[in-house]
């Protein structure tokens, strides 16, 4: 769409969106993260924003500066965007996990983690953490709120299959309306760059779009109109 249809479009949805990445606490000092950047996220809030949505930024750890105009939600913790999230899935329209989210936590230490004489080494016990994207798709119950499921992908390439394979797999597996993939051998972390493939529920490639994070952002948007409007008609 032009600038011009595009603008408004989204009026009178609300719209969530995760974006950051989380960080497991290890003891009171140290936290295990990654390296989202948010930016991403972002730039899906603004892009929102700017064609008429309420838009709800769900931040977890991130050093982004959110952008004018969105409601605010602060997580830490894999835990906490969970939970985050179930409190704001049944009012959002469309659902959008840009977060980066911890796949394993760690038992929490109330008391700093010391070295001890005679060992040389720690050996960390680490658990799986909720899927987040993989809850909201099988809570849905069609008809209700969250109308759009929306989530990203990031994937490499390895001796078993091609990124975009792997991408094809994990949309069947989420069962979300609209997975975004990226190739991260391409595009590192923290890029204001993004190339992205859009795949629906069976895997399907739905388009493409390349650009500036706003850009794509979008791009995205659009698959998200789209989807609204199907399931208001
Ligand atoms: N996601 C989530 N909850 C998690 C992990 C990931 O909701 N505990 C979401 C992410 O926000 C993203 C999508 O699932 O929208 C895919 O994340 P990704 O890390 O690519 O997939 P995983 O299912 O975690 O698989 P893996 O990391 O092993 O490839
Ligand atoms: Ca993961």
């Amino acid at each position: 769409l032009a600038a011009g249809e595009r603008e408004r479009d989204l009026e009178g949805s609300h719209i969530v969106i995760t974006a950051g990445g989380t960080s497991e606490a290890l003891d009171p000092v140290r936290v295990l993260t990654n390296r989202s950047s948010g930016k991403q996220g972002a730039a899906l809030a603004r892009a929102a924003c700017v064609r008429g949505a309420r838009v709800t930024l769900v931040l977890a750890g991130s050093n982004i500066v959110p952008p004018a105009g969105v409601e605010v939600v602060r997580s830490v913790s894999a835990a906490d965007l969970a939970s985050a999230v179930r409190e704001l899935e049944g009012k959002a329209d469309a659902l959008i996990m840009a977060a980066a989210v911890s796949d394993f936590t760690p038992e929490t230490s109330g008391s700093k983690i010391k070295k001890r004489e005679g060992e040389s080494g720690l050996t960390l016990h680490l658990t799986e953490t909720e899927d987040i994207l993989r809850g909201l798709t099988e809570r849905r119950v069609p008809g209700r709120r969250p109308r759009a499921v929306c989530g990203f992908a990031a994937e490499t390439g390895d001796e078993h299959s091609s990124a975009l394979a792997h991408a094809k797999r994990k949309a069947q597996a989420k069962g979300a309306d609209l997975l975004a993939f990226n190739d991260v051998s391409k595009n590192g972390f923290g890029s204001d760059h993004n190339e992205l493939t859009f795949l629906g529920s069976s895997g399907e490639i739905l388009g493409a779009a390349s650009g500036s994070k706003d850009e794509v952002s979008h791009a995205m948007l659009d698959h998200v109109a789209a989807l609204l409007t199907r399931e208001h008609g």
